[in-house]
């Protein structure tokens, strides 16, 4: 190996390379060291770009495919320690919110930081209430859609179509107009994933209405009928309220991540959150809450439960027990604790759902299993949080847009903190291509 070269990286991109606090690398093609500045646990990535084996070398990249060690930006929104099961919203632990909140509550606190003194809450829930219609436009949007078309697919379209009924939300560097739109999101959501559920069994809109809190309006507008009122249970209210608070926010998961991908843009933010919503979707996401009572139908009774640990074992990863497993829990859920709990106090109210035994079955042979034990796989938010919505009457296909209508205030919340960070650039990763080089071509004729 020639000489060792000691190189410093810019100093002031993430604190300084001086003392204890950086990374010494040696290049062992060239034999040049470097010394890389560590800042809150991080090197910068742009850091490693100067570590090259000559001039026409592109520089090193970090390769991290589905961002498993990869920090994208620096919040002060959400905090997890996945290792310890702890889920923080602005520094407040997420079993305090659960008990003491309101949805609405959390939601300003992600937005401002702050919980809300007496005046401030009573603004918000005004401003939130006053946003609950839609125009009548969008509800013949919603009339053009199939009656058996899936309600996540009606609201990601009816989301991003309400950006063309704002067009002032493109201007996304003016606080005012950010925050107008952050209350139309927000108020709307229970509006349009009602409308979605009414057009899909045929039953007329009810239109909200703004002496309800946001939980209640939501059941009512779900379930009244012209011939009759609908007063759904305090318990039932509060349960709905308490899913709500859990998954308001989740830090950089992959909705949030596509949120603040679109929003590095500018996106508005309504096609930011259509794009979001589309993520959360999918099954190894907020889709998965459907996907367990699937699997739970599907497996069927109790003495089904050890033939179908065995079918996911084998599985090698292709058939999962969904609502298992967690890229950054590694002990427990805090999330999945808290519903574990109130399933049995919404039980008692609606009766239980024998698809529960299956479910702690399912999870008590689980939790004994090497294969789970060894891979830290423990029950998320999405295994018990299905059987709740089952016994407040939502059809499974509609789980995930109970999922969208709380996160959309996290996802705001991210969005605002992007377009406020001054180190904010549109996202765009870099590759390693592994293609042909460059080839000739080859006329049709010859190929
Ligand atoms: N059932 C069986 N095996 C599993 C499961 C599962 N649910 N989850 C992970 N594994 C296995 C996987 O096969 C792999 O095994 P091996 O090391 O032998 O290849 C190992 O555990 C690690 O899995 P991974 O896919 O590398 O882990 P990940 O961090 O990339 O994925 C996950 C996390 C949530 C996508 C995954 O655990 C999963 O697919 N779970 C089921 C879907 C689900 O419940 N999703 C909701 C997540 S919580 C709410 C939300 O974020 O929306």
């Amino acid at each position: 190996m020639g000489t060792v070269e000691t190189i410093k990286a810019d100093e002031s991109a993430a604190g300084s390379s001086e003392g204890r606090d950086a990374l010494s690398v040696v290049d062992r093609r060239t034999g040049k060291s470097y010394e890389l500045p560590i800042a809150n646990g991080t090197i910068r990535a742009m850091d490693l770009r100067q570590i090259k084996t000559g001039a026409d070398d592109f520089g090193l990249m970090a390769y991290d495919p589905g961002f498993l060690n990869t920090a994208a930006c620096t919040s002060r929104i959400t905090f997890i320690d996945g290792d310890k099961g702890i889920l923080r919203y602005r520094g407040y632990p997420i079993e305090v919110l659960a008990e003491k909140c309101t949805y609405l509550e959390v939601a300003y606190l992600l937005l401002h930081g702050e919980l809300p003194d007496q005046k401030q809450y009573e603004k918000f829930v005004h401003d939130i209430t006053y946003h609950t219609m839609i125009h009548e436009s969008l509800k013949k949007i919603m009339d053009a859609f199939n009656y058996d078309a899936h309600p996540m697919g009606m609201l990601i379209s009816m989301i991003a179509a309400m950006s063309t009924f704002y067009p002032e939300a493109h201007n996304v560097h003016d606080p005012k107009v950010r925050i107008k739109q952050i209350h139309r999101l927000i108020a709307k959501m229970p509006t349009i994933a009602a409308f979605a559920y009414r057009h899909s069994i045929g039953l007329p809109y009810m239109y909200p209405s703004n002496d309800l809190s946001y939980s209640e309006n939501f059941l009512t507008m779900l379930f009244t009928t012209p011939a009759e009122h609908f007063k759904p249970n305090p318990t039932l209210v509060r349960a709905l309220d308490v899913l709500f608070i859990l998954h308001a926010d989740h830090e950089q998961n992959c909705g949030t991540n596509a949120m603040r991908s679109i929003g590095s843009a500018h996106t508005d933010p309504y096609s930011s959150v259509a794009g979001a919503a589309a993520a959360l979707y999918g099954p190894l996401h907020g889709g998965a809450n459907e996907e367990v009572l699937k699997m739970l139908e599907q497996v069927g009774s109790i003495s089904r439960v050890p033939a179908f640990i065995k079918e996911v074992k084998e599985g090698k990863g292709e058939k999962r027990l969904m609502g298992f497993g967690h890229r950054v829990y590694k002990n427990f859920d805090p999330r999945a604790k808290i519903i574990k709990r109130m399933a049995e106090e919404v039980f008692e109210v609606t009766g239980r759902n024998p698809l529960l035994d299956i479910a702690l079955e399912l999870e008590r042979i689980a939790l004994q299993d090497d294969y789970f034990v060894k891979r830290k796989l423990y029950p998320n938010v999405d295994f018990y949080s299905g059987l709740i919505y089952e016994a407040l009457g939502i059809p499974s296909a509609a789980f995930t847009v109970l999922f969208a209508i709380p996160r959309t205030a996290g996802w705001l919340a991210q969005w605002e903190e992007l377009l406020e960070d001054p180190e904010n650039k549109i996202a765009r990763p870099r590759q390693v291509y592994l293609g042909p080089g460059d080839r000739p071509f080859v006329p049709m004729n010859k190929r």
